[in-house]
Parts: C-alpha cells; structure tokens; sequence
C-alpha cells in the first residue's frame, strides 16, 4: 500500500454490483444467462434516445455543453421549475456524492438513513469522514419517519429518504412526510431520492420532491433516467433544489460532468412519453407476476412500488440465490443488504419471467416444475 495515500479511505467498501453475465457464463459453463439483480428496464432504452445517441456520436471529438443547456431547459420546462433549479449529474450517484461534498465537513456531522438502505449514501458519509447514522426501517420495510426525527439534530446535515426505497420498494406517504419535515430542525436537508418515482405513478398520497421544492421546503429531489426512462449505462440523473443549492454545485461539480451522448438520450427520452408509459405499464404487469410467484413458492412478499420485487422465505436465501446463478438467474441475495431470508428480484421481461418461474420452481419444489 502506498503509505501517502488516505488511510481513511481504506475504511470504505468497494460498491458491489451484481455479478457480470459475461462472468457467470464463464463460471458455470452457461450458454443463457439473464441479470434480474441492478433494477435495470428490461424492454431496451427507448428508440428516440438511440437514434439522438446515433446523431449525437458524430459530435464526439467535441467537449459536451459544460451546461447542458438544452436538457436542462427541457427539464426545467417539462416540470415547470426554473433552470436554476436544476441538478444534473453522471447518474444520480454523482449527485449523491456532490451533495455529500457540498454538506459535510467532517466528525460533527451526520448523514441519516434508513436501514437497510441505499450504500451510496453510506459511502458519501465515510468519504467525508462524517457520522452515519442508521436508523432501522419497521417491520413492513419502510423508513420509521417517528424514528428518524426523533434521531435528529443540529448536526444532521443530510437525511436520505429513498422513495420508493430501495431495497424493499416501500413508500413514505405525504401526510407523514410532511410532519416529519415539519419535525426537524431547519438545518437538516432532506435528500428525497426519486429514483424509482416513475413505477409509483397514480399511487395515493405519493409525495414530490418537486412540490416540496416548489413551496421552498428544506427537500432535495433525485431523479434518475436509468430506471423508467432505460438508460443506465449512458449515466444521466438530475434532481430539483433551491438555487442556492444549485449554485454551489455548479461551483464543485467537474466542468463536464454529462457527457454529449447521456445530454442527447435523455433529452429525447424525456419527450418520449409513450416509451415511458409503455416502461411502466410493463413494469406493473411484471412485478405482479414475480409477487405471484413468490407466493406460490409460499415466501411473503412486500409491497413493493418500484422496479423490482422482495419476498422472505422465512430461512436464508444464500443458498438459493447460489442455486439460481448456477442456472443462469442472477438475483440479490438479501444477506448484502441485511435481510438475509430475502430475494430481492429485478422485474424482467415477460420471457425472462418465463425463465425465472421455472428454473425457481424447479428449485424450490420440484414437484410442482415436473
Ligand atoms: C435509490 C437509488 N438511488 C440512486 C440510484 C443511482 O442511480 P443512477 O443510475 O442514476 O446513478 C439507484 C440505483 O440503483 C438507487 O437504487
């Protein structure tokens, strides 16, 4: 080890994705392998992103627009929000980490999160060298919003409320957010992290980050195009704050921190409303399907609005998760999260599910899969 460098930094955990298909094929001798474990769009990116990424690509000896000007006017127009009120970044992981730069100055002061959680929050804290303070989730997997105000004070700098969460899909409702917000100290932002907003559309009582924005609220929206809008692997989301906020994350982010060809897709992809409702239309179908599943195999599934689907089978699941990845499912096995009886599964497509419900039927009772 290079005895210069920041031993602190040694004290973080590498992000652990799920496990490559390229990699899996090769260890177990598989031709099929389908992934069902990063809360990836399953029915491709939509076909005006890929043809604006095509136009975009013969521009890419140029620097992207440092601003992105044109997505974030599209943004700003589309949610009726001034352009000043925008953040856009490589994925909305930069963001997570910019607003940890942005808010944390070291040991006095905390990040919260509910737990199990999202790791990149807990990562922004270590980076910092700042306090983490989890607070667990109640026994239906979602966030405990008494708790977590009640854990509150003049050092909590960030408050990181995933909606729907991830990893149980749970919501928080709009009357408790509000005399939850209403509950803490004016210094404590919360980060509302819309990642999987989209799925929960026509949901009651769902919160916006954007609403709460909007009437100058101590919130911080995150949204993403990775999810609903497919386009993980371009790396584009954005979010909605103050312009104060924005301001200084102008002055921390790298000057071109979106790159031309995620600036082209997303901003074609935001007008595609009809990929996005087809998106989440399939979305629904899916997850159900997985519940369904879940509960023919007798495990317990929690309510989830987001893009993928948790169920306890009552006894650990390293096993099984094992035994679905020898035979080409890659799932998450819920001990990397602390669930250890869960399955956390990705919707797939409808062949997929296909795949899926056989080869876990096969596993778990092969009476019925014969
Ligand atoms: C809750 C949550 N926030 C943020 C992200 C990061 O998304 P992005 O691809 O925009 O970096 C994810 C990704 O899975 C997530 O689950």
């Amino acid at each position: 080890m290079d005895p210069q460098i920041n031993k602190h930094l040694l004290t973080i955990d590498p992000y652990k994705p799920g496990r490559p298909i390229e990699d899996v094929k090769k260890e177990f001798g598989l031709d099929r392998v389908i992934k069902l474990a990063s809360n990836e769009n399953p029915i491709g990116p939509s076909p005006k992103a890929i043809e604006a990424v095509a136009k975009a690509a013969s521009h890419m000896n140029l620097y992207p627009d440092g601003a992105s000007i044109q997505l974030r006017d599209a943004i700003a127009s589309h949610y009726h929000i001034p352009p000043s009120q925008v953040l856009l970044g490589n994925g909305s992981d930069e963001l997570i980490h910019l607003l940890g730069l942005m808010y944390l100055h070291g040991p006095e002061d905390e990040v919260m999160v509910g737990d199990p959680g999202f790791s990149r929050y807990d990562t922004s804290a270590f980076i910092n060298r700042s306090k983490l303070v989890r607070v667990p989730l109640n026994s239906n997997l979602e966030h405990d919003l008494e708790a977590m105000a009640k854990a509150a004070n003049q050092n909590t700098k960030l408050i990181y409320i995933a909606n729907p969460h991830n990893p149980t899909g749970s919501i928080v409702r709009e009357p408790a957010f509000r005399t939850f917000l209403n509950a803490l100290p004016p210094t404590a932002k919360v980060v509302l992290d819309e990642a999987y907003v989209e799925y929960g559309e026509g949901v009651d009582e769902l919160p916006s980050a954007l609403e709460f924005v909007k009437e100058g609220r101590q919130v911080i929206g995150l949204r993403t195009f990775s999810k609903a809008y497919g386009l993980a692997g371009i790396r584009i989301g954005y979010g909605f704050a103050a312009p104060e906020i924005v301001d200084v994350y102008h002055r921390v982010r790298e000057p071109f921190n979106v790159n031309s060809l995620a600036q082209a897709a997303a901003t074609a992809a935001l007008q595609d409303r009809e990929y996005l409702k087809k998106s989440v239309e399939h979305n629904r179908k899916a997850r159900n399907r997985l519940n369904a599943i879940f509960a023919s195999l007798g495990a317990k599934p929690y309510e989830s609005y987001a893009n993928f689907a948790l169920a306890d089978f009552g006894r650990p699941t390293d096993g099984l998760y094992m035994e679905l990845m020898k035979k080409g499912i890659i799932t998450r096995a819920g001990s990397w999260f602390g669930l250890p009886n869960c399955l956390r599964v990705t919707v797939g497509t409808d062949e997929e599910l296909n795949f899926f419900e056989e080869v876990i039927t096969s596993i778990l009772s092969p009476a019925v899969a014969q």
